[in-house]
């Protein structure tokens, strides 16, 4: 298994990408940063450590980070998506557990340097501590081995503006730097998570499990499923960021996934946040793109969500 830096904005799709991790062999969670997104990386790290103490993996040290944006401050989340507690308003045992002493960038570079080569990081909410991390150590494209990071819309539209996806429009200014790093970046846009959903047989099941990980996941999908019915018009919905950890540990497999240049637009008109993505190979005859690192994720070729019930069933069921 892999060591895994994992940094995110911790609501509901993100619990479920932690909870994921856990369940994956092929990841060894060394660390987990906050970040300010579907909440302040105050909460978002409360979440956590309460997500972590219910599973059983309490030890995992979990890191503060940027409250602000590089440029600008947190404009409050998104309480309509994931609720004002950003679980979906269900409430876990508190955590005794405290946060480690030091930043979610410090805690990265720290991780790099103690797996060079080795260590994976999936990024999951706004790329700020990621962008502060390149800033602490420059040498950190060559440490790591790759990174995962949900966000973007490569052909689709936005979902915080017309063309902006969340994560990359609460931080363009950091988005930039990070995808401009020079290293192996797997993006995975909503092109792909809007396009897998999870369905309520899918939430049933993990209602009906006689662990409390899938069962606490499974009432926060019913918040994230009222979301949703508004734009889908039946209880399902998408699955962000547990498809980027599934790609990100190679348990799924992308069947369209062109290394392409991606620019972030951090201009203030309206395309700001937008990732442009040189995607005119896709139909016509275009030059491969040398320097090229990020390999954007289009479709799938499996189906992802049975996937996925499947093995948080399997990892948190009691025997
Ligand atoms: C992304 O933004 C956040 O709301 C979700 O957790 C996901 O990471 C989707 O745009
Ligand atoms: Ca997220």
């Amino acid at each position: 298994s892999f060591p895994f830096y994992l940094d995110c904005d911790t609501g509901i799709d993100d619990a479920l990408a932690l909870a994921y991790l856990l369940a994956s062999p092929q990841a060894d969670v060394r660390g987990i940063g906050a970040v300010s997104g579907n909440v302040s990386a105050a909460v978002g790290a409360r979440n956590s450590l309460d997500l972590l103490e219910l599973a059983g993996h309490a030890h995992i040290p979990v890191a503060l980070g940027a409250h602000d944006p590089l440029a600008g401050s947190f404009g409050g989340g998104a309480p309509w998506v994931h609720g004002a507690n950003g679980i979906g308003e269900v409430s876990l045992a508190a955590s005794s557990v405290s946060l480690a002493p030091e930043t979610a960038a410090e805690m990265l570079v720290r991780l790099a340097h103690e797996h060079p080569g080795t260590l994976r990081v999936l990024a999951i909410g706004p790329l700020t501590n990621i962008a502060e991390a390149l800033g602490l150590e420059p040498s950190l494209p060559e440490l790591v081995a790759e990174i995962t990071i949900m966000g973007g819309a490569a052909l689709a539209p936005g979902n915080l503006t017309p063309v902006a996806e969340a994560n990359i429009a609460n931080d363009p200014e950091a988005a930039a730097v990070v995808l401009s790093a020079g290293w192996n970046v797997t993006l995975v846009p909503l092109d792909v998570t809007m396009t897998n959903v999870l369905e309520e047989n899918h939430r049933q099941e993990l209602l009906a499990s006689s662990g409390a990980v899938p069962r606490a996941l499974g009432e926060m999908l019913g918040y994230y499923f009222r979301f949703y019915e508004g734009i889908f018009g039946r209880a399902c919905s998408a699955m962000h960021d547990p498809l980027a950890a599934a790609l990100a540990v190679g348990a799924v497999t992308a069947a369209v996934a062109p290394v392409v240049h991606v620019d972030v637009d951090t201009t203030s008109g309206p395309g700001r946040g937008q990732t442009v993505c040189d995607l005119r190979g896709l139909y016509m005859d275009y030059p491969e793109q040398p320097g090229a690192r990020c390999r954007v994720v289009l479709s799938l070729e499996d189906d992802f969500a049975p996937h996925l019930v499947e093995r948080l069933l399997n990892y948190f069921e009691i025997p």
